[in-house]
């Protein structure tokens, strides 16, 4: 074939063994996952566009990155694969003048692929540009965190599958290789909304004002916010209003991330 020839005249012998002179840590995988949510998602995201895009011609389709084909390839073949692309295929070239550092960077990023955690599926999402829809839902939250009216809002809404902004994300957890096919049918990220009724270091129950209530379980990977700033689990109360951005797996939501209202560590009582 064609495409699968190009594919090994392209890459020399000497890339094999190049050292990847950037360690893996969080910041490295946190600057290439924009990166790749900028550059490399729109092909290697979902299987259909690849279809669209290149199953047609003679090209390769972008293949999902997580598999062994790629992983098993070294640092620096990866590497070589980013800077000069796959000739007589759809994968271009990203080398350049300056490109070396965010090419390993990438590369680290591949790797890590396979481990992707719940918390960095939501970050992921808040990546990706947002939505009219999106900001009107913040909005709304964070109206509820300060102490507004909730009575027109369910307590758990579900980004549709039709929303703009959920389209994106799904395309990014294909990409990433995230329970691909089960991602869209179980794996929306949810908006739980109301005040916390129990709360311990590894689940949060939380009534709605319709009354409802809902147990979410929390790991060591969920976050927790006052507004904008970190918090911990401990300085959530009974009686706080609560945002929880969680993901389904089966019958258990799993937060990613906990949020109450600036005010309140403000000193305002909470309800
Ligand atoms: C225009 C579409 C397109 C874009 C954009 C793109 N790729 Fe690709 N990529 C492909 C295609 C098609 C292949 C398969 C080519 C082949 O096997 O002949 C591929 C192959 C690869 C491979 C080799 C996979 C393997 O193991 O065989 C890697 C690694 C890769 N891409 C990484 C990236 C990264 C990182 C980015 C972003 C910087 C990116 N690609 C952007 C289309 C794209």
């Amino acid at each position: 074939m064609l495409a699968a020839y190009a594919r090994d005249i392209a890459m020399p012998s000497s890339a094999k063994t190049l050292k990847n002179p950037i360690r893996l840590s969080l910041y490295v995988q946190h600057g290439a996952m924009a990166h790749f949510a900028d550059h490399c998602a729109v092909c290697h995201a979902d299987n259909d566009s690849g279809q669209t895009m290149f199953g047609k011609g003679m090209y390769q389709k972008p293949p999902d990155l997580r598999q062994s084909r790629t992983q098993n390839r070294t640092d620096g073949e990866i590497f070589s694969i980013i800077e000069n692309g796959i000739r007589m295929s759809g994968m271009p070239a990203f080398g350049g003048a300056d490109t070396a550092d965010d090419s390993w960077k990438l590369v680290n990023f591949i790797r890590h692929l396979p481990q992707l955690t719940p918390a960095e599926e939501t970050q992921i999402e808040s990546l990706s540009p947002k939505s009219p829809e999106e900001l009107q839902e913040e909005k709304d939250e964070e109206q509820f965190l300060n102490g507004g009216d909730s009575s027109a809002k369910t307590a758990t809404r579900r980004n549709g599958k039709g929303s703009l902004t959920m389209r994106r994300v799904l395309v990014l957890m294909v990409a990433l290789g995230i329970f691909v096919g089960v991602a869209y049918a179980h794996n929306g990220i949810q908006h739980v909304m109301g005040t916390v009724t129990s709360i311990t270091d590894s689940s949060i129950t939380v009534k709605a004002s319709d009354g409802s209530t809902l147990t979410v379980l929390l790991t060591g990977d969920t976050k927790y916010f006052s507004g904008t700033e970190t918090i911990t689990v401990k300085e959530i109360k009974i009686g706080d209003r609560v945002v929880i951005h969680a993901t389904r797996t089966g019958d258990h939501l799993t937060a990613a991330e906990v949020k109450i209202g600036a005010m309140r560590m403000k000193g305002m009582p909470g309800e």
